[in-house]
Formats: structure tokens, C-alpha cells, sequence
């Protein structure tokens, strides 16, 4: 009985792994090697400051259009962003819009 649990415990641990993959894919899944370092902030901005409302939000469920026009600049405000983190989270989810094509 014990080990069907296990089993049950581990099969959703893995699918929740899989899930924070998906929402907001690492930076060394990209196949960038320019900015790493910017995008990497961009991810922890976007994993720990946007996540204080609502749940990170998959990125790739909107396009580039609305993450331009309708959400990021709103979001951004609302996360009281230093310039820099605003810079760095906007890129990390243009890299992620530009090469997780295998994603959506
Ligand atoms: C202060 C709270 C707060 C923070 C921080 C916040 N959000 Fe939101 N977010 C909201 C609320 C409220 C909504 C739904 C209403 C709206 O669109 O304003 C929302 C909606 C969204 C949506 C859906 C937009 C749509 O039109 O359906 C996305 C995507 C999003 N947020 C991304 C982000 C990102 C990225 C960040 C970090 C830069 C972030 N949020 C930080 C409060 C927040």
C-alpha cells in the first residue's frame, strides 16, 4: 500500500517539476548564449516578484502582441520593478516567446 503511495507521491512530484518548466522555461533550455545573465534575473524576477498576486502565468499562453500592448507594462507597475528587473524580466520573456518553439 505504502509503495503505490510513493509511486503516486513521485509521478506528481515529477509532473509538477515538468509544470515550472513549462510556465517558465530555463534559461539553458533557450539555446541562447548571449545575456545569460540578464535573462537569468528575468527568470527569478518572473518566478518570485510575479508570483505575488496570482500564480506565474505560462508564457507562451499569450503572444508577443499582448505581452507588448496588453500585460507587461501594466504588470511591471504593479510589481514596483527597479529598471532594471523590468528590463531584465521583459527580455527573459521575449527569449522564451523567441525559442521555445517546441512549448506552446
Ligand atoms: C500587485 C499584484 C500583481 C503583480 C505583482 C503582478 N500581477 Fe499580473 N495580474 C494581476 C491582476 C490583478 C491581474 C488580472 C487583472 C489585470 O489584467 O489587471 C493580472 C493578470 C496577469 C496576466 C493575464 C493578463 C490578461 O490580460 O489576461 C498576466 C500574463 C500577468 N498578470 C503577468 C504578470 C507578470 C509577468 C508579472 C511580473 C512582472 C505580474 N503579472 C505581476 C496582479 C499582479
Amino acid at each position: 500500500m505504502y509503495k503505490i503511495l510513493f509511486i503516486f507521491a513521485l509521478a506528481f512530484l515529477f509532473v509538477g517539476c515538468m509544470d515550472v518548466t513549462k510556465v517558465a522555461p530555463k534559461i539553458n533550455t533557450l539555446g541562447l548564449h548571449q545575456n545569460i545573465a540578464m535573462l537569468e534575473l528575468g527568470r527569478d524576477v518572473y518566478i518570485n516578484q510575479c508570483t505575488k498576486c496570482h500564480n506565474a502565468v505560462r508564457i507562451t499562453r499569450y503572444s508577443q502582441q499582448q505581452w507588448d500592448n496588453e500585460i507587461m507594462e501594466d504588470m511591471i507597475l504593479k510589481s514596483k520593478l527597479s529598471k532594471s528587473q523590468a528590463a531584465a524580466v521583459t527580455a527573459y520573456v521575449r527569449a522564451v516567446l523567441e525559442n521555445s518553439v517546441t512549448l506552446h
